[in-house]
């Protein structure tokens, strides 16, 4: 039987959301606008956006035991999320990023990680049944690397397809050991650079990015490239997917939208220059409006746009 599941592996945060006219400069105080509290973290927002595209989802996280971490089990429950594998754990917060948006729909991120720092390997061996019976392990970087390290491992060998979205990009290059282990990977251009030393900025470099990530040993690269679109390798030709253009609000969990909603895609058997197109709808539909979960579409949504 074909494995349809998606398994997303990583953050779950409680966001505070300030509107600012501009980013504050170091040591600047700036007065915002109105103050928001919304659902994020980056392996959150995508298990979101999977399962209102949908894709059949279960989340591995953790959560503190408190009010935000209570409240995020029950409201990815209420989307039809599996979590049984996100644990509440003991003295210690759920995660929190405090995000300033600017008039321009841009922003910062500050995360305290709370509980997603331990999110274990023990916790990955507990999913393991899970895991082995996903098409899909999706992952970012908010969470202990050893522990995605051994998740990527164990999904690979099961034989599951495993993406990483590799947000936020460590200090230190990724081991070559973990990228072996990742089939799809979905760098912005300034994670591309990052892992590389190429600037990714025009089509000669994002394409000389792209084929040195592939050196790395991942075999599909996507570098996002915001309102630019998406750019990919197929055949050894660079193909260019364009952002479809919208009004932006808020660009938080555009990345997030895209990659569970690219997930979604190649889990119906779509190709990867089809699943960008659709990645790059949902995350349009995104930026629209503000917050992470409450920005993330439901496919209904795109259906409509396509008739
Ligand atoms: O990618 C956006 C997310 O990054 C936010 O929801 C925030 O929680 C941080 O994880």
């Amino acid at each position: 039987m074909e494995k349809r599941k998606i398994v997303v592996i990583g953050s779950c945060n409680t966001d505070m959301v300030i509107r600012v006219d501009h980013l504050p400069l170091p040591g600047e105080t700036i007065i915002g606008h109105d103050f928001m509290t919304n659902q994020g973290g980056k392996g959150a927002n995508q298990a979101v956006a999977v399962a209102r595209l949908g894709g059949q989802t279960a989340f591995v996280a953790r959560v503190g035991k408190d009010g935000f971490g209570e409240q995020s089990i029950s409201l990815l429950r209420a989307e039809g999320i599996d979590t049984s594998c996100v644990t509440t754990t003991e003295g210690v917060s759920t995660g929190v990023a405090l995000i300033p948006v600017d008039d321009k729909g841009e922003n910062s991120i500050i995360v305290a990680s709370g509980a997603n720092a331990r999110l274990s390997i023990e916790d990955i061996k507990v999913a393991e049944p899970l895991i082995r019976e996903a098409g899909i392990v999706l992952m970012q970087l908010e969470t202990p690397l050893e522990t995605l390290m051994y998740a990527a491992e164990i999904a690979s060998k099961a034989g599951a397809k495993v993406v990483l979205n590799p947000a936020p990009f460590p200090k230190d290059p990724l081991p070559e050991e973990f990228l072996s282990h990742i089939d799809l990977i979905t760098p912005n251009e300034t994670e591309a650079s990052r892992m590389t030393g190429i600037e990714a900025s025009d089509e000669g470099s994002i394409h000389q990015a792209i084929r040195a990530i592939q050196r790395l040993g991942v075999r599909d690269v996507i570098i996002t490239a915001g309102g630019k679109g998406a750019y990919t390798d197929i055949n050894g030709e660079l193909v260019h997917l364009p952002a479809c253009k919208t009004k932006v609000a808020d660009t938080t969990a555009a990345g997030d939208t895209f990659c569970g909603a690219l997930c979604v895609a190649l889990s119906e058997g779509r190709s990867l220059d089809d699943g960008i197109r659709f990645a790059n709808q949902a995350a349009a539909i995104s930026v629209t409006r503000m917050g992470a979960w409450r920005s993330i579409p439901r496919r209904k949504e795109i259906l409509a746009q396509e008739n």
